[in-house]
């Protein structure tokens, strides 16, 4: 038994939109709770299903942890009651293997499920691993965990092998307890990364460089609680940016933060997208019909992001004439491209490169399912979109990154309900 959306398409939207917190850095932030004793006071943390997962784990390491408004989250951390992240918690989300830097640098020893495979890729950990093992700690995988030890961590060079966002957040959450200094180079960029060392500085950690290729960061010998502002979700801005354009620029995006996703406001600049920013306010202006099409590169920060390649998609399918997309951050994200063909997109892959022949004047009605989290998204934007009702199943997917994703596109006029399956996931 689970959910589906139902959407009646062909709906009208506009209105104002607002941005919620990024689960992306919520994630990584709620997990360095682990790193001190203390009180901790997180504001603009979405309500959603990751964050829920996240907050199990936290609770199983003997962490309090209470709403205390909305999208005010309170943690109490009273010390540890434990080292292990069991299989049962660690499968619900990859994103709980960043519980083992934070632990291995408070215990100095952690123990951690392997996270298993994902739709849309392979997604090992070895960077993770090779970050830690040359702090000091000793790498034992066995029985589908992993786990680490070190009498003591000891700051050095670490160069990763490629700017991953989890093992960049998870080796610097590591290296604040070392002793000495960490230079961690080829880190990755992702406003994220500068949102969790803010949050690590306000606790007491010493870290420069976070936002650019180079990390410093010089151990201290102890943390303590803060408060942090968690900054805005520039995936979620960006797919509402996508649903205004598609709309003609009906919707006004309210907190997006350009400087987070200037690669797809390019993009879309591009493609002949105009926008005025008034205060907090994005207005839009697009003409379907007049858009041009585009060809894009998914890339680690600064460049096109990979979250938002199955939302431009529908664009360009929708925009005349032929537009690519060339996936290169995962192996496997095309998985929703057979389920918008089903809705009458004309799409086809070569290797890494989707090439959309667009012109689709309204898309066809069916049942399709959500591969993955961004993909749910995009599907639902193209039920929007397509003349009759459309079925998108799996939205277990979409709700564990999008907060109030129904009820906001509900209030700017989408007609769109969530329905209970019997034979759904
Ligand atoms: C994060 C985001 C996710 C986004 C992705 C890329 C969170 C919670 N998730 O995921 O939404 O799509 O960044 O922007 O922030 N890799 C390895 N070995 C490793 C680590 C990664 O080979 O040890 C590979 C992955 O398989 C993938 C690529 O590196 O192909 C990028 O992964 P990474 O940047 O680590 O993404 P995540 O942190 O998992």
């Amino acid at each position: 038994m689970g959910y589906a959306y139902k959407i009646e398409g062909g709906s009208k939207l506009s209105g104002i939109v607002e941005v919620g917190g990024a689960k992306n850095s919520a994630l990584p932030i709620l997990a360095a709770t682990l790193l001190a004793k203390g009180r901790f006071d997180l504001e603009n943390v979405p309500n959603l299903k990751d964050i829920h997962s996240m907050i199990e784990l936290l609770a199983h390491f003997g962490l309090e942890i209470h709403w205390e408004n909305p999208n005010h989250l309170v943690i109490i951390n009273p010390g540890l009651t434990g080292i292990e992240a069991p299989y049962n918690l660690v499968k619900k989300m990859r994103a709980s293997f960043l519980v083992m830097g934070p632990i291995l640098a408070s215990e100095r020893h952690s123990r951690v499920s392997l996270p298993g495979g994902c739709a849309i890729g392979a997604r090992p950990v070895d960077y993770h691993l090779k970050g830690f093992e040359k702090l000091g700690a000793k790498i034992v995988i066995e029985h589908g965990y992993v786990e680490a030890k070190a009498d003591k961590l000891v700051g050095t060079k670490i160069i990763l092998d490629f700017p991953s966002v989890g093992a960049t957040e998870n080796i610097m959450m590591a290296s604040t307890l070392a002793e000495g200094t960490t230079i961690l180079e080829n880190a990755a960029r992702e406003p994220e990364i500068e949102d969790l060392a803010n949050f690590l500085n306000a606790m007491g950690a010493k870290i420069i460089g976070a936002g650019s290729s180079t990390i410093v960061i010089e151990g201290v010998d102890h943390l303590h609680g803060a408060k942090h502002r968690v900054i805005n979700d520039r995936i979620q801005a960006g797919t509402f940016i996508i649903a205004s354009i598609l709309q003609g620029g009906s919707i006004i995006v309210k907190g997006a933060v350009r400087e987070h996703i200037e690669k797809f406001y390019e993009v879309l600049e591009k493609m002949g997208v105009v926008f005025t920013e008034i205060d907090e306010e994005l207005h839009i202006e697009a003409d379907l019909k007049n858009l041009k099409p585009v060809n894009i590169k998914t890339m680690p920060h600064p460049g096109y992001p990979t979250d938002l390649q199955s939302q431009i998609m529908i664009l360009m399918a929708m925009v005349n004439g032929e537009s690519t997309v060339a996936e290169t951050v995962f192996e496997n994200r095309f998985m929703h491209v057979p389920e918008l063909e089903r809705l009458g997109a004309h799409i086809h892959i070569e290797g890494h490169t989707a090439f959309i022949k667009g012109g689709v004047e309204k898309f066809s009605a069916t049942e399709v399912m959500a591969s993955d989290l961004r993909a749910g998204a995009s599907l639902v934007l193209a039920g929007i979109m397509a003349e009759g009702e459309t079925l998108v199943r799996r939205i277990y997917h979409i709700d564990r990154g999008y907060d109030k994703f129904e009820e906001k596109l509900t209030k700017l006029g989408a007609k769109i309900t969530r329905v209970r399956l019997e034979d759904e996931v």
